[in-house]
């Protein structure tokens, strides 16, 4: 039996790799802030799956946070197998509406806790000559979108460079990077969703069955879904000038709807 640790497992795509692993017969170390719901979580995977479930509760905007997540990863006689750091969240309104205090909130959990937790799972991982790391990016990750898209391109390219260093220790990492995927994610952000058509949303179970697949298949970057990764080969070949204005006309449409109406 292996064990995985899913940073952000309360809801959404965590929750859904949460469920896919438990399913599969894997332990699992499940790390957010809201211990109650990681409790109930833990519950009844534990339950319906007989498999063991710790509940790590963790700040990963804070350096005590990181570091107990770290410490959980370095614990060899508990070695976990696989790491997934998903946990995130969308900032409500464009550059300049939103504090600089918050962007740099954002940089630490998307940037630096992945930094941080990549680095320790990893070390294990290379003395037992196995392991497995999935990044949550996302399709942000290729086109112009502030603090947001520029933290998720950071994360495909550190996943990918890692990939390309540690693969002849038997380590596979991999960044996800799904486009709209229905959770709590806008909601909490505030963000309006009403004008995002519906063949745009994605199933968070089917994004996480993809992925899985994806990094079995030993691919550093997983698009789970035929619809974007259509989008995204024709944002390859785009101007940046012009994507940048599309995705700023669709920023408009698809965020926060600005006081000023602006
Ligand atoms: N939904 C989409 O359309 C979409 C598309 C592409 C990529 N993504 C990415 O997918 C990942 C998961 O998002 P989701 O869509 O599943 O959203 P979600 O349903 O809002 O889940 C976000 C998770 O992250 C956790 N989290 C947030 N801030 C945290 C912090 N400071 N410390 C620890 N945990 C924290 C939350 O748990 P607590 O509140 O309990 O801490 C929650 O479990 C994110 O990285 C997001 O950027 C989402």
């Amino acid at each position: 039996m292996t064990t995985a640790l899913i940073t952000g497992a309360t809801s959404g795509i965590g929750a859904a790799f949460a469920r896919r692993l438990a399913t599969e017969g894997h332990n699992l170390v499940l790390v957010a802030r809201d211990v109650e719901r990681l409790r109930e979580q833990a519950t009844e995977l534990h339950d319906r799956h007989r498999v063991e479930a710790e509940v790590l509760k963790a700040d990963l905007a804070s350096d005590h946070g990181i570091e107990a997540v770290e410490k959980r990863l370095s614990d060899r006689m508990h070695p976990v197998d696989l790491l997934v750091n998903n946990a995130g969240f969308g900032q409500k309104g464009a550059f300049l509406d939103v504090p600089v205090e918050d962007e740099l909130v954002m940089l630490k959990v998307h940037c630096e806790a992945v930094l941080r937790l990549t680095t320790a799972a990893v070390a294990g991982m290379r003395t037992r000559g196995r392991g497995g790391v999935v990044n949550v990016a996302s399709t942000a990750a290729f086109v112009p979108r502030g603090t947001y898209g520029a933290s998720k391109a950071w994360v495909v390219q550190f996943t990918q460079g890692v990939a390309r260093d540690v693969r002849q220790y038997g380590l596979r990492l991999m960044a996800l990077c799904p486009g709209f995927v229905r959770t709590e994610f806008h909601e909490r952000a505030g963000m309006g969703t009403d004008n995002i058509p519906g063949w745009m949303w994605l199933d968070a179970d089917k994004v996480v069955t993809a992925a899985l697949a994806d990094l079995a298949r030993g691919r550093t970057i997983s698009i789970p879904d035929p619809r974007y990764k259509a989008l995204m080969g024709a944002a390859k070949l785009a101007p940046r000038g012009l994507l940048g204005g599309i995705t700023s006309k669709a920023g408009r449409k698809y965020g926060p709807v600005h006081p000023d109406g602006v």
